[in-house]
């Protein structure tokens, strides 16, 4: 990668199923943790890594998200008259601060099929992929960490943390040559192994930096794990191309995309703001007992 970051895909043409029935008429993406849907803390972490372009891919029925990035005249005109200044601001922000292009995945045939559909309007250079599943609190913006590390190689990078060996069926796992500050020049990667095949017990977390011709590679693959496209599978042959490295990345993750992980996120997050810490500690005291 010989450029900044400029364009990032956010897939979320998904059906959200392990969140039924919630996701039933509403995007998972647009599930809040506190008060802010996830994919807006996706958007602000790919803007604060100096992202200028966000190319949403979407699927039936999931405007409601771009309708979150669009401008809401009535909304913003009542909360004008009210004299709602914070709140105005801070619906006015939203939309200010992204381009969004919005590209529709047809049906979900998996994330390397959903990733594949932004190709016309990435382009030919080298783009993040962030998922709304995983969201990092971190000092540095996890997409960004991987933009260091790809401006150095010239390489790919995936974001990878460890989990326990009882969860490495529930997640890509990476293994390789272990280099400086423990990341890998990535050998193998493998979507969801069954525990005794996982080659490791690093966990690809949902961020990632590609170069174009993944492209090409996606486009080529036959259906893998489920009969989906998977981004894995393409991955995994930038890494027989000795061309991935996967970056072990600081902050802490939650998985947002399972109902135990979305719960826990939603403390957390709640824990980090002023006016709710303390009456939220004191309930959870009362609660625990
Ligand atoms: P998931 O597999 O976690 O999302 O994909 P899902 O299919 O919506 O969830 P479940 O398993 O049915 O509950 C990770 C991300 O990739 C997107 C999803 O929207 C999610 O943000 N995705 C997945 C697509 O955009 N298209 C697909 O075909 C599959």
């Amino acid at each position: 990668m010989n450029h900044p970051l400029r364009k990032v895909v956010v897939p979320a043409a998904g059906l959200g199923t392990r969140f039924l029935p919630a996701t039933k008429a509403i995007p998972k993406e647009m599930l809040p943790i506190v008060d802010t849907p996830t994919i807006q803390l996706i958007v602000e972490e790919a803007l604060s890594a100096g992202a200028q372009e966000v190319v949403l891919v979407n699927g039936r029925g999931k405007g409601a998200i771009e309708d979150h990035f669009d401008r809401a005249y009535e909304l913003e005109d009542q909360l004008q008259r009210k004299g709602k200044k914070e709140l105005f601001e801070e619906v006015r922000r939203i939309s200010d601060s992204v381009r969004l292009v919005s590209v529709r995945q047809k049906e979900p045939l998996g994330l390397g099929h959903a990733v594949l559909a932004a190709r016309h309007a990435v382009g030919t250079e080298w783009f993040g992929v962030l998922l709304g599943d995983d969201v990092v609190d971190a000092d540095e913006p996890a997409i960004g960490q991987l933009v260091r590390f790809a401006r150095k190689t010239g390489k790919a990078a995936v974001a990878l943390m460890p989990v326990p060996e009882t969860q490495v069926h529930l997640y890509g796992v990476a293994a390789g040559r272990a280099i400086e500050g423990g990341h890998v020049e990535v050998d193998r990667i493998v979507e969801k192994p069954p525990r005794d095949r996982a080659p490791s017990t690093l966990a690809v977390v949902g961020r990632y930096v590609l170069p174009p011709d993944v492209f090409d590679i996606l486009a080529n693959l036959p259906a893998g794990a489920g009969g989906e496209i998977q981004l894995t599978d393409a991955l995994a042959v930038l890494a027989q191309q000795k061309r991935l490295l996967g970056v072990r990345i600081q902050g802490v993750r939650h998985d947002a995309g399972d109902r135990l992980g979305y719960v826990q996120a939603n403390v957390a997050y709640a824990l980090k703001r002023p006016d709710l810490r303390e009456p939220l500690l004191a309930w959870l005291r009362e609660v625990v007992k």
